[in-house]
């Protein structure tokens, strides 16, 4: 384990290396506990660099085993070697020349799962961010790019399969038992995108023709026996294939493109080469085991992953500070793949429900940190949701500012200029400048600033004059080393609303730009007119969520219902619901906590009814409308003082009432959605599987009986509705015989599905209470559980952590206790999995004083606990800062 040592790298202090990497030649002796790594790297001193400087390179945790210089052995006066560095002296001045580096490293015991180990008997790597330094050393950082040829020679009879980046090149026998494989990859890359996967794996081709005609083979590799699962996969990677040609003209540039799923893995995939690795979640889907949001899941992953291939391996990174010019594009890259196969409008409200719950937790905490940021302590504790989903929306920012059709000569630009390079966020947005002919200086604030911006509008209509007055202000909170922020570019999609639902075209425009829909606040504060308004018109603002904000627009509840039920922009409709609920939410919250009764409001009620009972719309956005903010959205809202008990309490009355208010109204729904004939996976059948269940929650609640959805849970023939019944059993009716029997039943039939019971962990995770940490500490003694599997431990000890909010917040703090030494257990195994779990207490100083004392305490447990992971220590004294 990497232990902190305290070090801090600054993106100020980047400099280019003194050698430049010309070839890598890897030849590989796989073995269990004694892998032989061979490394004959080609290199010759920069250009201008100093003749004196050594050739430093990175190394972790590894041990020397040989070393020549140009065949001959070095003598070891001119090196230096220790487990996280190489140093090598007196190299020539300006001509190539080679260093063959032997390592041995132990793929079996390595359990934090970067750069070579063992997953179910399978070889395989992870090297992102750097991982590729516990492999051999070798200057490991993203701005040095070579042409790799990797040798892997194998037991025959275990490895059947060897595989690595770029075109096979050829294989024979290698004696006793063992046989061999070359890879050549043709396309420069840094060795974070290096990949080898060596094993005994059951395999689904398919074939993709390119834009250009070529034939590309396709193979997904996956345990035997479940080749079946992995169709939806494959589907998927030729629909992300065309759109890719389609959306961004990006070809693919290999003979083959591999996917290779695993049971062990730290994070969902890998856009490695040719050769992407993946969790096996986000790639196994059947009706009877996966979910409507797992095949969703899976799409947009295996989009994401294959996406990375143009953004992030054709252009990468220049430094890991750089690292959303990667992550934040492809995942805008990906949602708009998603939202092209599927509705948009929900697809956006997925997004921006997941953006409020995730990201704005992080910008509003001590986790807080620009998109592109200027230090770290441990970069894998920046793969966060900031780099990646606000990275995202400040792409779209980029593409609403510009336009899509010169978003796309924006894009264009940037491959040409940067095809083969390590490249900054500066190159990237001076594409979209030269593209537009618009100065982003002051956008770019976006990248450079952390913490939502809170926009606070007011409105005024004089009908007299027929003029509408907007005065906005924007305020951007302190963050973590930012106390005083500059005013943003913040692009606002708007409408004016009329009673009869049609909308108002102002005659003229003043005190902001305003191209098409988009009004442009730049400026702290602004007052801006629209004249020839001939009738009150209701303000429709950040249509689409334009801009990731936190928006303070006081409008009238009738006025939110006018929207929720005519806005055009159906976004607009949802975030209206949501505007209304929440002050509900945060009164019957305040109410709750004072011992006060909570009165929930008709007009919520109604317009949530109305809204369900809306045949013209669609049913998957109805089932959004449906699902009230959650627990942490109210938690947001209040800010401070919180107490996860009263919240719930108060969200459960909001709920009971609106379950109650016209109960038909759901059941007509669970009659009316039925989806019939075999499962099909689209957008439009989950989206009826949503509704039902959405219905089904609501009508448990009013029926007060888990008879219905123990009904439900007897006759579901596929896993969404299954899992669904299951929910609504475990979480209402806790303490019933029929949820009992019900998690029994699911247990015993899919006893032999790891990612199955995952689902049944979760389920049980998230039962709410004072009750859930001994369940959850009775289901880590199940045999079905292991702390060994990072998909285990999110499952459970994850899951009850980030999204059990009355369970994990218990007012005794045994919930922070129980975390603190699930962490210190987890930390000398897996520090990367170790600090994401314990970033779930992100938002410990928004809790009321007794519960934040108890975080507290705990934090300061595993602060004092000794030896940390870099990992995890730099996560905890950022929290306890
Ligand atoms: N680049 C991968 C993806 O987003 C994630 C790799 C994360 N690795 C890590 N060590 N945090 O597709
Ligand atoms: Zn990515």
């Amino acid at each position: 384990m990497r232990t902190e040592d305290g070090r801090i790298i600054h993106l100020a202090d980047y400099r280019r290396t003194d050698f430049v990497l010309e070839r890598v030649d890897l030849t590989f002796e796989l073995d269990p506990t004694e892998t032989r790594v061979e490394a004959r790297l080609i290199f010759h001193r920069r250009e201008g660099a100093d003749p004196a400087a050594p050739l430093v390179l990175d190394g972790d945790e590894l041990t020397l085993a040989g070393l020549l210089f140009d065949q001959v052995e070095m003598e070891p006066s001119r090196y230096d070697a220790t487990p996280d560095s190489l140093t090598i002296r007196d190299l020539p001045a300006s001509e190539p020349f080679e260093i063959t580096i032997t390592t041995v490293i132990n793929p079996e015991a390595n359990t934090q799962l970067m750069g070579l180990y063992r997953t179910n008997g399978v070889y395989c790597t992870q090297c992102e961010a750097e991982g590729f330094r516990r492999i051999t050393y070798f200057p490991d950082r993203p701005d040095v790019l070579a042409v790799y040829t990797v040798n892997i020679i194998a037991d025959k009879a275990s490895c059947p399969l060897l595989l690595s980046n770029g075109n096979f090149l050829g294989g024979a026998g290698y004696g006793e038992g063992k046989h061999f494989a070359a890879w050549f990859d043709p396309h420069p890359k840094p060795s974070y995108l290096f990949a080898l996967v060596a094993g005994d794996l059951g395999v689904v081709e398919d074939t993709f023709v390119t834009m250009s005609g070529r034939e590309v083979a396709l193979r997904i590799y996956v345990e035997h026996g479940k080749e079946p699962r992995a169709a939806y996969a494959m589907d998927a990677l030729k629909r992300s294939m065309r759109w890719d040609e389609e959306a961004f003209g990006c070809e693919y540039d290999l003979d083959i493109f591999m996917v290779v799923a695993v049971s062990d893995f730290n994070m969902g995939a890998m856009e490695n080469k040719g050769l992407n690795v993946f969790n096996d979640k986000y790639v196994l889907a059947d009706p009877e085991t996966a979910t409507d949001q797992d095949y969703a899941n899976i799409e947009a992953i295996i989009a994401h992953e294959y996406f990375h291939n143009w953004t992030g391996n054709r252009v990468t990174c220049r430094d890991w500070f750089q690292l959303c010019l990667k992550e934040g594009l492809t995942v805008y890259r990906d949602h708009e793949f998603s939202a092209d196969q599927r509705s948009r409008a929900v697809k956006r409200i997925a997004e921006v429900r997941h953006l409020k719950s995730e990201q704005f937790p992080e910008d509003a905490g001590p986790l807080a940190h620009p998109v592109r940021p200027v230090k770290y302590r441990e970069i894998n504790n920046f793969y966060t949701t900031t780099v990646y989903e606000k990275g995202s929306e400040v792409t779209r920012m980029i593409a609403t500012l510009v336009g899509r059709e010169t978003f796309r000569k924006g894009m264009d630009l940037y491959f040409e200029r940067h095809d083969g390079d390590a490249a900054t966020i500066e190159d990237f947005v001076k594409c979209f400048e030269a593209a537009s002919g618009r100065d982003l200086t002051q956008f770019s604030l976006w990248y450079h600033q952390a913490g939502t911006p809170l926009v606070t509008v007011s409105s005024a209509y004089d009908a007299g004059k027929g003029v509408l007055t907007l005065s906005l202000e924007q305020t951007i909170p302190p963050t973590p080393g930012q106390a005083v922020k500059e005013p943003m570019h913040i692009p606002l999609r708007f409408g004016l609303l009329l009673a009869d639902g049609s909308e108002a075209v102002p005659s003229a425009v003043e005190g902001a730009e305003v191209t098409g829909d988009v009004l442009h606040l730049t400026a702290r504060r602004q007052t801006v007119t629209f004249s020839g308004i001939a009738s009150r018109p209701v303000v429709s603002l950040n249509r689409g969520f334009s801009a990731p904000i936190n928006l303070h627009f006081e409008q009238a509840p009738a006025d939110l219902a006018h929207i929720a039920r005519n806005d055009s922009d159906l976004f607009a409709r949802w975030q209206a619901l949501t505007d209304l609920a929440l002050p509900n939410l945060v009164a019957a919250a305040r109410n709750a906590r004072a011992g006060t009764p909570v009165e929930p409001d008709a007009m919520l009620a109604d317009t949530l009814l109305a809204i369900a009972a809306d045949e013209t719309l669609e049913p998957a956005f109805r089932a959004q409308a449906l699902a009230l903010p959650s627990e942490s959205d109210i938690a947001r809202e209040l800010a401070s003082n919180n107490d996860p008990d009263a919240i719930r309490a108060g969200r459960e009355a909001v709920f009971a009432f609106v379950a109650g208010r016209d109960p038909a109204v759901f059941a007509a729904l669970t009659e009316r959605h039925r989806t019939e004939g075999p499962f099909a996976p689209d957008a439009a059948s989950a989206g009826r599987r949503a509704l039902r269940n959405a219905a089904l929650a609501y009508l448990a609640v009013a029926e007060g009986t888990p008879a219905r959805a123990a009904g439900a849970f007897a006759a579901a023939d596929n896993m969404t509705d299954l899992s669904a019944a299951l929910g609504v059993l475990a979480h209402r009716f806790p303490d019933a015989p029929e949820t009992a029997e019900a998690l029994e039943a699911f247990r015993a039939r899919f006893a032999d599905n790891a990612l199955v019971l995952d689902k049944w962990f979760s389920i049980q995770a998230t039962i709410p209470g004072a009750g859930a940490l001994d369940r959850v500490k009775r289901l880590m003694g199940s045999p079905h559980f292991t702390m060994a599997n990072p998909n285990r431990v999110r499952a459970l000890v994850g899951t009850f952590a980030f999204a059990n909010p009355t369970g994990f917040n218990r007012a005794d703090g045994a919930g922070y206790r129980f975390l603190a030494e699930q962490i210190l257990a987890i930390d000398p195994k897996n520090p990367q999995l170790a600090a994401r779990i314990l970033t779930a207490m992100r938002s410990w100083r928004a809790l009321e004083e007794v519960r934040a004392d108890h975080a507290l305490n705990a934090l300061r447990s595993i602060s004092n606990a000794g030896k940390l992971s870099s990992d995890v220590a730099d996560i905890v004294e950022r929290m306890l800062k």
